[in-house]
């Protein structure tokens, strides 16, 4: 069974480009996202690691850690790191997981075996301070992630934690919000004392509430 929205994720320690991780530890009382890359020396993986790496001050921003994983051991990561410096003109800023016995890739479900039987595909999963997942997304080998997607989710989540209110279709940061259904007109008109625009009963629009 696969690990669904809201469980707790599954605590691990592992070997990186960093030394030793352990998850928890790592994700401390910020945010985490895991990352999983088929393989390493693989030209769409090598290009993912150098725009995450160039995003460093977004996620610290957003008190979020970054954890890549591929199951090639380490010394091969330490030469693809190189690769990525070299190519992608930065360098790689945040631990990388050598996951050779595959045991975090078989217990986050990063292996589809109709897809690869020994491959990870790009997995994605987004933490909370509280080690519940709050996102997870899967991509083909083939289709590089677009990371300023998880970051826009990020800030959603964050958002959405702090207000009652959810994000609306396309929605950046800085966008008006939607006022949840759960709330009544007349408590909402203690928290958005901006008042709002009610397109329908359940379709009520406000400003942002923490700009
Ligand atoms: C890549 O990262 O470039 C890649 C990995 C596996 C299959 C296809 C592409």
């Amino acid at each position: 069974m696969s690990i669904q929205l809201g469980d707790q994720v599954p605590d691990f320690t592992a070997q990186t480009t960093e030394g030793t991780v352990n998850l928890y530890d790592y994700i401390g009382d910020g945010w985490c996202v895991l990352f999983s890359h088929p393989k390493d020396y693989t030209p769409v993986c090598t290009t993912e690691l150098g725009m995450v790496s160039k995003l460093a001050a977004e996620f610290a921003k957003r008190n979020v850690k970054v954890l890549g994983l591929s199951v090639d051991p380490l010394k091969d990561h330490v030469g693809w790191a190189a690769d990525i410096k070299e190519t992608q003109g930065v360098a790689l800023n945040f631990p990388l997981i050598a996951d050779s016995d595959r045991e975090i890739a078989n217990a986050y479900g990063m292996i589809h075996p109709n897809a690869d039987n020994t491959l990870t595909v790009r997995s994605v999963f987004v933490i909370d301070a509280q080690k519940k997942l709050r996102l997870s997304i899967t991509y083909p080998a083939s289709t590089g992630r677009n990371f300023d997607e998880i970051l826009r989710v990020i800030d959603s989540l964050q958002l959405t934690d702090g207000f009652k209110v959810a994000t609306p279709v396309n929605w950046a940061n800085g966008d008006d919000v939607i006022i949840v259904p759960a709330v009544t007109d007349e408590e909402a008109k203690g928290m958005f004392p901006a008042g709002w625009d009610a397109q329908k009963p359940y379709l009520r629009v406000t400003k942002q509430p923490n700009l």
